[in-house]
């Protein structure tokens, strides 16, 4: 049942859904992309684009500088003793578009396009992570239309390097704590569980990311001058590789599952409940058959077990035809999601001391370390909880699920530790969104739905 002042916003969220689209397009054709220093204007002037469009439903915003892109941030709402504070979270910056060549639109150049399975939004960031930014946007826009005020009292926070790692995050959260303290976090950058299950995130894989650079010879040789007498840093690179898993696909190095804990009878029976078909999941990618190590269900291989992966792997010569060369150096990138107590930073030492272990003689190794964050466990106990699963379940034709996330989304954990405050992850994105790659989209019932249920969830949380 919903309270009498939440279906007139629900009506009128309905009857702006058009405008409330034509809004994202335009922050959508802003190129936000964070990791590159080219970008760094357009990242100023999505920050800008939120700030007025904030201040467009009376949120007094403004952009706060950073040592990297900046932070927007804002209040509205009512304040006073009893009145819930909420904080939502969203970030504004986008992935790289490469390879540009498989977009069939131009990525900063969004539409509409009517497809099989129905209306999408295409374009780069309009499901990671502006799309979803905006359905909390525009929740808060039909409120303030219908009453004049919004729900409760509001903090928005948007970030601007979430998708490089956020360097300025941080350090940020500890210098404005005071500022930036709520009742709870509320983040929306995560996805529905499969079509149309609302999704709650209770926990959140870590991730930490080591990039290699292997030396052998002092320079490039001919490989038919030194080939077979000196050590090739591809090979020993290709060997450590192979060897970071063993054959039932349990990772290797040594002390990596300190920290992993056994899933509970409960959990365990709560995912198998969710019917997780994934034959469909792995079909909808060209692939058949989990990878994950033995013994492990396929909803456990993305939600609650570490992995490994190799990112990327470069060296040598890789242009058109062919050269006979022996290089002096070979790359790679790897990374880990971590989950349950796993410390990065321990795994960190570990695997360089496995790795140079492994390397033969006259083979030098060089680590360069990017992110480290440590997995992420809600607290679900919290009220707001059990609301906002009632508010979802009233708006979606399934009820709401608590689920497991394979992706990281660091700053839920940095709400627990630096502000100690509980976050909430709450999303609308689908599998078939195409995070990081060429042609994203998102749905536009994912996007009208997201809008109606944040009001729900306002609403519930509010009263
Ligand atoms: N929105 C994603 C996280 C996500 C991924 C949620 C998949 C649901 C499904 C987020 O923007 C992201 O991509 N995070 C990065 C980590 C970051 C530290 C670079 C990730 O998970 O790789
Ligand atoms: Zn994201």
């Amino acid at each position: 049942m919903s309270a009498p002042s939440l279906d007139p916003v629900l009506s009128r969220i309905d009857s702006d859904i058009s405008a409330a689209t034509e809004r994202l397009l335009e922050l959508l054709r802003i190129p936000s992309i964070s990791t590159d220093p080219a970008y760094k204007g357009d990242c100023e002037t999505a920050a800008d684009w939120l700030v007025a469009d904030l201040a467009s439903i009376g949120v007094n915003a403004s952009k706060r500088p950073t040592p990297g892109h900046p932070m927007v941030v804002g209040h509205a709402g009512p304040k006073g003793e009893g009145v819930p504070h909420v904080l939502f979270y969203g970030h504004y910056d986008v992935q790289p578009v490469d390879p540009l060549n498989l977009w069939d639109k131009p990525p900063f150049a969004p539409e509409l396009q009517e497809t099989p399975k129905g209306t999408v939004i295409r374009g780069r960031g309009s499901s990671d992570d502006k799309g979803q930014l905006m359905t909390f946007v525009e929740a808060c826009r039909a409120w303030k239309a219908i009453h004049g005020e919004l729900p409760c009292r509001i903090t928005f926070f948007f970030e601007g390097e979430e998708e490089s790692g956020s360097p300025s995050l941080v350090p940020y959260m500890k210098e404005n704590a005071d500022e930036l303290k709520a009742d709870i976090a509320l983040i929306c950058d995560t996805g529905l569980f499969g079509e149309e299950t609302p999704a709650i995130v209770t926990m959140l894989r870590g991730l930490l990311g080591e990039e290699l650079t292997v030396k052998a010879a002092s320079k490039d040789l001919h490989s038919g001058m030194y080939g077979g007498i000196a050590m090739n840093p591809i090979r020993a690179l290709s060997n450590v590789i192979a060897q970071l898993h063993d054959e039932t696909g349990r990772i290797t190095v040594p002390g990596f599952y300190d920290g992993v804990p056994e899933l509970s009878d409960e959990l365990k029976a709560q995912w198998a409940g969710l019917g997780f078909d994934a034959s469909h999941f792995l079909g909808e990618v060209g692939l058949s058959v989990p990878a994950g190590e033995d013994s492990v269900t396929p909803l456990e291989m993305i939600w609650s077990r570490p992995t490994c992966e190799v990112n990327g792997i470069w060296g040598g010569y890789t242009g058109e035809g062919f050269k006979t060369v022996l290089p002096a150096e070979a790359h790679a990138k790897i990374s880990f999601r971590l989950v349950g107590q796993q410390d990065p930073l321990a795994i960190r030492e570990s695997f360089r001391a496995y790795v140079r272990s492994l390397l033969p003689a006259d083979v030098e190794v060089e680590f360069k370390g990017h992110g480290a964050s440590q997995a992420g466990q809600m607290e679900t106990s919290d009220p707001a909880f059990e609301k906002a699963r009632a508010a979802l379940s009233d708006e979606w034709p399934q009820p709401a699920a608590f689920v497991g996330c394979g992706g990281s989304i660091p700053i839920a954990g940095h709400f627990q530790k630096i502000l100690d405050m509980n976050a909430m992850l709450i999303g609308f994105g689908k599998d078939d969104d195409q995070l990081h790659s060429p042609n994203e989209k998102y749905d536009l019932n994912s996007f009208h739905k997201g809008i109606r249920s944040w009001a729900r969830v306002l609403d519930a949380l509010s009263r």
